[in-house]
Order: C-alpha cells, then structure tokens, then sequence
C-alpha cells in the first residue's frame, strides 16, 4: 500500500469511529514544508454534514486514529486540517525495503490502444502525443505488475491504399525504402488528380482488394511492410516500445464486419437511414434534439471507423480477456469513443464490468498558438523532428560539456533529443493544448529533461569520484538534516505516484513528482557534504544518492527517457 492511502485507511478509519459512518479523510501531499508532510482535508466536509464544529472534530479523528509506527506528529491547523509529518521509523523503514515499486495486489489484464498512425502518410507531429502519453502510460502499468497488451490498431485499409500502391507498382521498387514518404505521397496524389489512367487503375485495385483478389493483396501487403518498417524506424529512434507484435491494424478485423453488423441487428440496434445501417441511442442528440446516428454501414456496403473499432473491441474482451481498455487520440474523436462504449455496453459486446477508458488530449500548438506545422503550412514528419531536435541538442551539449569522447557525445546528444521532445509533452496536463518550445525543452533548468538527466549523471559521477559501488549502500541511513529528511520523504511518494499515473493514464503527474525529487536532491546536496562528511554520515547520504538515482532512473524508464553516467 503506498503512503498516501496508509494515512487516508488509517485516518478514515478514525472518522468511521468518531461519526460513526463512513466519510473520507481525504489525504493529499502537503502543498508546504509547514503542513507537514500530508495533510487530510476531510474533517471541514464532514463536520458541516453533522453540523459539528471542525476543528473539535478533527482533534476527535486525531485521538481516535492509530498512526503510531507512521506519523510523528500531528497539528490541527486552520478550520480543521489535520497535518501529519512522517516518523523517522517509517521513513527509514520505507527506504530499507528492498524493492523499489512493490506491484499491484490484483494485477489486470490491460489493453492499450496508442500511436495507431494510418499509415497512408507518413508518422508526422500529429502522432507524437498518443505515441509518447500511451507509451508512458504502457511502461508505468506494466512496472505496477499489469499485463499489458499494448494494440497499434494502424489504419492499413482505405482507398488511399489502392492509390499508394498503384503509384508504387511504377516505380523503381529497389530505391523504395518510403525514407521520404511524405513526397512519395504528394506525388502519388498529384498523379492521382491529374492522370484518368493512373486514377483508374487505383480505383480497380480497390476493388481488387476488397474483393480478396490474391495479387492486390500482395502487393498490398508489400506496401504495408515497408510503410511499417518505416514506422519502427521512428517508434526505435524514439525509444517507444512498440513492436512489429503488437500491430493490429484495422484490416485484421476486415472478416469481422459483417458479423459485428449481423450482431447488431440481432440485439435490436440497428436501423436504417438514407439506405445506411445505423445505431441510435437515446443518449446521443445533435442539434435540436435530433437523435445522432453511429453508421455502422454505407449505403454502398462499405463499413465504417466505428465498425472497425467494435469488432476490435469483441477482439479485445474476447480473445485478450481485458479487464481494462485505454484508448489515446486526441480530443476531436470524444464524440466516437463515447458512442462506441456506449453501443458496446448496449450489444453486450463488451461487459460493463470491462473499463472502457478514452484519455484525450489538446492540440500541439506553435509559439504564436496555430497548429504546430512547417512554413508551408504541410504538417512535419516526424523523421524530420528528431533530426531537429538532434541538431539543437548538438548545439547546447557542446557548450555544456567538455572532455566527452565523440561516441559518448553523440550518445549525450541523442538522449538529450529524445528525451527534451518527449518530456515536454510529458509534462504538460494532457487534457490541455501544448505549445511546442525547442527552446524551453532543451533547457538545464526548470522542469525538463535535461534537468533530470543531468541530475542523475551528476550523482554517478559523484559515485565514482569517491569509488563508491551503488549497489553496497548501507540499509539503515541518519535523516537528521531537513533536507535530508524532506528527501526521504518525495523518495517514499515514488509509489502513490505511479499508481496515480496508472489510474488516471496522466504522466505529467510523474514528471511533476521526478522535477520535485530532483529539486530536492539539489537542496540536499548543496547543504550536505557527502564524500566529505564523517564516516556515519557520508555512508547514509550516500545510501540517500543511491535512492535518489534509482528511482530518477526507473521514473524515467516509464517515460521512455534516457538516462547518463556522464554528460
Ligand atoms: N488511426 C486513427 C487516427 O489516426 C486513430 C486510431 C485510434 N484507435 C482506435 N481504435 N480508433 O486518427
């Protein structure tokens, strides 16, 4: 159990024995060092419930609770806050325990639907942030001990295909490694629009391909292959953990379809409209009240995007037994989501018992607030991005850092590139547009990943000036420094923040916690001397650096970032 959740079991118990009824405790980390190290708000909403005096309620909690072995002290404050600071005992003792992140009691089975370009375009910025949120969220799940399956659900079939590989079919298939997709599109299209033959021919492939004409398919297949290796490219050079595995791109469900139709109207969903198979539910209305319709089949027989998505959903509780769903895209698609949850549940497609999560997120903007694109207006692919990013990271590494070798610069490069995009977007409530900043992510100071990084190659090379092996830190360490102490503590908040990141799919709140640690360890490590202490201290400072490193590298990891010995 972490911290968090020990002092509001605790202290909601209490509340339990003084009201006889349950009511919250409402336990948060104390937003200042003077309210101690947590602070419970419940007393104030349950003593206007019970018409009592808050104050007088929160001292009866306090009297009734059992936080011995846990809390050294607790203050009443204010209309009746009842801030709580750690004991030296339970600090020491979470710090003694050798295991880092203790997983969770009920492991799920989740499902975790991210990236998912369609890959009729190349990766471009529009991908980054469901690329980047989905991934970390992926990594700090499966850290808790869940079993993850993490769904690249592609989108491989389309029109757009027949066109593309048409094109393909006249080129010179050896120089075809896709590098420039972008530019193999914009000519494929403008070959399109201007050649009648040339459209022709996508068009019949088309139909060749729907119709399961081996040949198309083959060619099809060729083409996805390379467009996929192309995605890997970008998903390895951005350290995403995604693998040629874990794609199930919308044509896997192709037989699916009429089926999931059929289904429909065997539940009693479907109805028609305009020739159209549809589902309406009385929760969905548009303008003026007007039921809204969840098209399932055109008139002409094609299916549609919601089609796809509910036989990947039969798929994802059937066959991969989900206890829990996540699906990252961004803000526009609500609308879709909630009615596929919605006739999934309706269908009994999916129980109500399987989550079905949708986590949204904003815009990625430009410094004057338009959507983040080159100066014509295209969007940028993202092969293009990380060559940036490598460019200005080469820039502010070498006027950081001297005496690297060139094979460790260029390793401090790409780690610093990589990381700065990814935590940038990282950092930031998802829920909100994000302005991309070369400038602002590239920075040692502040809430970014150079920050981080740099704090935790500083600590390494502070391990070997004093020829020090981490892994032979001693267990029981002396908090007799606030600072210190107040290190220990963030230290002991590394689980609830997990397990905070998993629930609500959010990992700004790590990224939070990681700035917090670092700006902790630097307080800590300006005030007190380590390799020069005494004996007894400078063994249980270290032991504190040891923490500190740790667990800035397993935070890390879950965002997918790099870390440094030397930089
Ligand atoms: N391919 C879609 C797009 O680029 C995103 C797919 C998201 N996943 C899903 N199961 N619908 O917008």
């Amino acid at each position: 159990m972490n911290v968090r959740q020990l002092l509001d079991e605790r202290l909601g118990e209490a509340f339990g024995r003084v009201t006889k009824e349950w009511a919250p405790a409402l336990v948060s980390p104390a937003s200042r060092p003077e309210y101690g190290d947590y602070q419970a708000n419940g007393a104030m909403a349950v003593a206007k419930r019970l018409k009592t005096n808050p104050r007088k309620l929160a001292e009866d909690v306090v009297g009734a609770s059992d936080l011995t072995g846990i809390v050294a002290e607790t203050e009443i404050a204010g209309p009746g806050f009842i801030n709580l600071t750690l004991s030296q005992e339970f600090l020491k003792g979470t710090l003694a325990r050798a295991q880092l992140v203790t997983p969770a009691a009920k492991p799920e089975r989740i499902v975790i639907d991210y990236s998912s370009p369609n890959l009729a375009k190349s990766l471009h910025v529009g991908h980054l942030r469901s690329t980047v949120i989905g991934d970390a969220t992926a990594r700090t799940l499966e850290l808790l001990g869940h079993t993850l399956y993490r769904q690249n659900h592609i989108g491989d079939w389309g029109t757009p295909f027949g066109m593309l590989v048409a094109y393909l079919e006249g080129q010179d298939q050896s120089s075809n490694d896709l590098g420039d997709f972008d530019h193999f599109y914009a000519l494929a299209s403008e070959r399109f629009e201007n050649d009648p033959a040339f459209a022709e021919t996508a068009r019949k492939f088309v139909v060749d391909l729907q119709s399961g004409k081996e040949a198309a398919l083959t060619q099809w297949k060729q083409f996805i292959e390379l467009s996929s290796s192309h995605m890997q490219r970008i998903y390895d050079q951005l350290n995403i953990s995604l693998n040629p595995d874990h794609t199930r791109g919308e044509s896997a469900y192709n037989n699916d379809l009429a089926q999931v139709v059929t289904d429909l109207d065997q539940a009693g969903l479907l109805s028609l409209s305009d020739g159209a198979k549809c589902v309406f539910l009385k929760e969905f209305t548009g303008k003026e009240g007007k039921p809204l319709p969840m098209l399932v089949q055109k008139s002409d027989g094609g299916y549609l995007y919601h089609t796809t998505d509910l036989a990947a959903l039969r798929y994802r509780h059937k066959v991969l037994n989900a206890d829990r769903i996540l699906y990252f895209t961004d803000g526009r698609q609500n609308l879709h989501f909630r009615m596929l949850f919605a006739v999934a549940h309706a269908s009994e497609f999916v129980p109500k018992s399987t989550k079905l999560e949708h986590h949204p997120f904003g815009k990625l903007l430009d410094s004057t607030g338009r959507p983040f694109r080159s100066r014509d207006g295209s969007t940028i692919p993202l092969a293009q991005l990380v060559e940036q990013a490598h460019e200005r990271a080469r820039a502010v590494v070498r006027s950081k850092s001297s005496n690297l070798d060139e094979i460790e610069f260029d390793e401090v490069v790409h780690a610093i590139a990589i990381g700065a995009i990814k935590y940038a977007d990282l950092s930031k409530n998802r829920l909100n547009d994000y302005t991309f900043d070369w400038d602002s992510m590239l920075a040692f100071e502040g809430n970014t990943a150079p920050y981080l990084q740099y704090a935790f190659a500083r600590i390494q090379s502070l391990f070997a000036r004093g020829n020090f092996d981490p892994e032979s830190y001693r267990k029981d360490i002396t908090l007799e420094n606030q600072n210190e102490r107040e290190l220990a503590v963030q230290i002991c908040r590394f689980q609830e923040t997990l397990e905070l990141v998993g629930r609500e799919a959010m990992p700004h709140h790590l990224c939070a916690y990681l700035y917090e640690l670092t700006s902790r360890f630097m307080r800590f490590y300006e005030t007190c001397p380590v390799l020069d202490a005494p004996e007894k201290d400078r063994e249980s400072r270290l032991a504190l650096c040891v923490h500190t490193a740790k667990t800035l590298e397993t935070g890390l990891d879950c965002l997918g970032i790099a870390t440094l010995t030397r930089m």
